[in-house]
């Protein structure tokens, strides 16, 4: 049974293909010592909630070029943040940033607290920004489950049960095969698997590095999966 191995091969692979991003620490760094910011991290995540990569870049620089910490994006106006926000959508998210960040500054001195349970009892804070600032920030051992980890679950164990009746198996597939080493990295990977190779249309099977361990490329299903229940 080569399951044991599947999280290593991944996390090889990222040491290569690891997408650059403003806020991403690199492996090569991570493993070196280097910290990711946990502000950083919580401000990526809460803007990459349905809104793309590619979009997310420019606003995050911005935002974080003019508020570079918690203390300071805490101290802003709010007509200030609704400003550079305008244009990401759901602006109910704006509102909850600047909660979650003054509540940072009054409850815990200014810093992210490196604690699932505590991340979560934050303004805006649900389970999938705990899970993703626990695991990449704090590399605590927890499961990131967008639609990307969703998508390389359902096909790496060729699930056929719809969404969303499958999420809570495809939840615990990917907590299974979490790693207690780098999950941060390791979450990130499954992520970037996702969003290059193990793509919904036309998945580049032939180079992912699961491509043997899969049951959906076995099947010959991975482009019919994941299957969504009818709107
Ligand atoms: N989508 C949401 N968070 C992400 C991350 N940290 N890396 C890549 N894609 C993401």
């Amino acid at each position: 049974d080569p399951s044991g191995d599947l999280p290593l091969i991944l996390l090889e692979w990222y040491d290569v293909h690891a997408r650059a991003m403003p806020w991403r620490t690199p492996p090569a760094d991570r493993a070196a010592g280097v910290r990711p910011d946990p502000y950083r991290i919580w401000l990526s995540e809460v803007m990459l909630q349905q809104t793309t990569v590619a979009t997310v870049r420019d606003y995050f620089q911005r935002f974080t070029a003019r508020w570079p910490t918690v203390v300071d994006l805490a101290a802003a106006a709010d007509a200030d943040v609704m400003g550079e926000w305008a244009g990401l959508g759901y602006y109910a998210r704006a509102r909850n940033l600047l909660k979650c960040a003054r509540a940072v500054v009054a409850e815990h001195d200014g810093q992210f607290p490196a604690d699932h349970a505590a991340l979560l009892q934050l303004p805006g804070i649900g389970p999938y920004t705990a899970a993703a600032v626990s695991s990449i920030a704090f590399d605590l051992p927890f499961t990131v489950l967008d639609g990307n980890v969703e998508r390389v679950m359902a096909r790496l164990y060729d699930i056929h049960t719809p969404l969303p009746a499958a999420k809570p198996d495809l939840m615990t597939r990917a907590e299974v095969l979490t790693p207690a080493i780098r999950p941060g990295d390791y979450a990130q990977a499954v992520m970037d698997l996702g969003a290059t190779i193990c793509t919904p249309k036309s998945p580049a099977c032939g180079i992912c590095p699961w491509r043997d361990p899969c049951l959906a490329r076995r099947n010959g299903t991975a482009a019919e999966l994941p299957k969504k229940t009818p709107k």
